[in-house]
């Protein structure tokens, strides 16, 4: 075995890696020449095996190299057809989010109530029994209780922590936290244990009126929801309010309007009667105004509280409330 036989066998072992056999140094020329080694001077054999074992080196090197090119390759492409293109332009005019109806109707109502002298506040969706409940004149045992389908949280006391099934306990915490005279309405989410079909969602919103002032009266109370509707629905609509019976307002009503799909004549929407329910209202009772600490004998003050889905559907004249949330582009994007 000459040197040269070395430099041959590398060669040749090097010409195979790069044509595509990776397996040559297991079963090649400079394999062939180790098991030769033996027929070496016994004082030569220490150079040859040194010389073949730097041969090997230097293609396992080519080998690895090869190795990983090949695998790099095949990573970029799996990855170019895997690529999500996150900038893809869809062809024709570029189309933006809005607020959803529920929202925009909220700020309507809002921008109407602030026209009229109210301030806007808010209060907590999970709420304590006391504040949805005991303050507002429902003790424990009071019927009205579950009439309001309420979703309590395992938290403290059992059935001391609700999912606020209306927006009247922020009349409470407002009351608390500033003395009259108060003008303020109250938007806000609301959570019933409710079915939802056409006209129930579970989840809806509520916007809540308080007035408390010197010598308030129920006419104060009527002439604000009179226009507060025609300002929301336009002149043409009728109010009218109904005996009914909440326990935190004396006397109490509910308050409907005209039906703006049929004008009054009686239709689907308004199940022929020619007149949709809106929402509760009253003259606040002294119970409550003493649950606060206000005095009855010097305040008097009304509330009001309705669904501010329900006010929407109402002007939009949309037959099933649920389409509020669902999220159909069809829907939403035609408001
Ligand atoms: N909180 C009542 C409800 O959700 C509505 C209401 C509010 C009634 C204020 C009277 C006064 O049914």
């Amino acid at each position: 075995m000459e040197e040269a036989d070395v430099k041959t066998a590398m060669e040749e072992s090097l010409a195979r890696v790069e044509g595509g056999d990776l397996g040559v140094l297991k079963r090649g020329p400079l394999v062939d020449l180790n098991s030769r080694l033996k027929e070496l001077a016994a004082e030569d054999r220490p150079r040859f095996g040194q010389l073949l074992k730097d041969a090997r080196q230097t293609v396992q090197a080519r080998i690895d190299a090869l190795a990983a090119a090949k695998e790099s390759a095949e990573r970029a492409a799996r990855l170019e057809a895997e690529r999500l293109d996150l900038t893809e332009v869809l062809p024709g005019p570029p189309t933006r989010g809005h607020l959803s109806l529920v929202t925009q109707t909220r700020d309507e109502l809002e921008d109407v109530f602030v026209g009229m002298g109210f301030t806007v506040a808010e209060g907590p969706e999970v709420e304590t029994d006391w504040h949805n409940f005991e303050a507002l004149n429902i003790p424990k045992a009071h019927p009205a209780r579950s009439g309001f389908d309420s979703l309590y949280l395992d938290w403290g006391e059992p059935e001391s922590t609700l999912f606020r099934p209306h927006t009247s306990p922020v009349q409470i915490r407002l009351m608390q936290s500033q003395p009259p005279p108060i003008y303020a309405v109250m938007p806000g989410k609301v959570y019933r244990k409710d079915t939802p079909d056409a006209s129930h969602n579970a989840t809806f919103h509520q916007i809540e009126g308080l007035v408390v002032d010197h010598g308030i009266t129920f006419g104060d109370l009527a002439g604000t929801i009179d226009e507060f509707i025609h300002a929301y629905f336009g002149p043409d609509i009728q109010t009218r309010l109904r005996p009914a019976s909440f326990p935190f307002t004396e006397p109490s009503a509910e308050f409907e309007v005209s039906c703006a799909v049929c004008g009054g004549a009686g239709c689907r929407t308004c199940s022929g009667v020619g007149w949709i329910e809106l929402g509760g209202c009253g003259m606040v009772h002294p119970n409550v105004f003493k649950a606060v600490g206000i005095d009855p004998e010097e305040w008097t003050g009304f509330a009001f509280g309705f669904g501010i889905d329900r006010i929407a559907i109402v002007r939009h004249g949309i037959e099933d409330i649920r389409v509020l949330l669902d999220n159909d582009l069809r829907f939403v994007t035609q408001f």
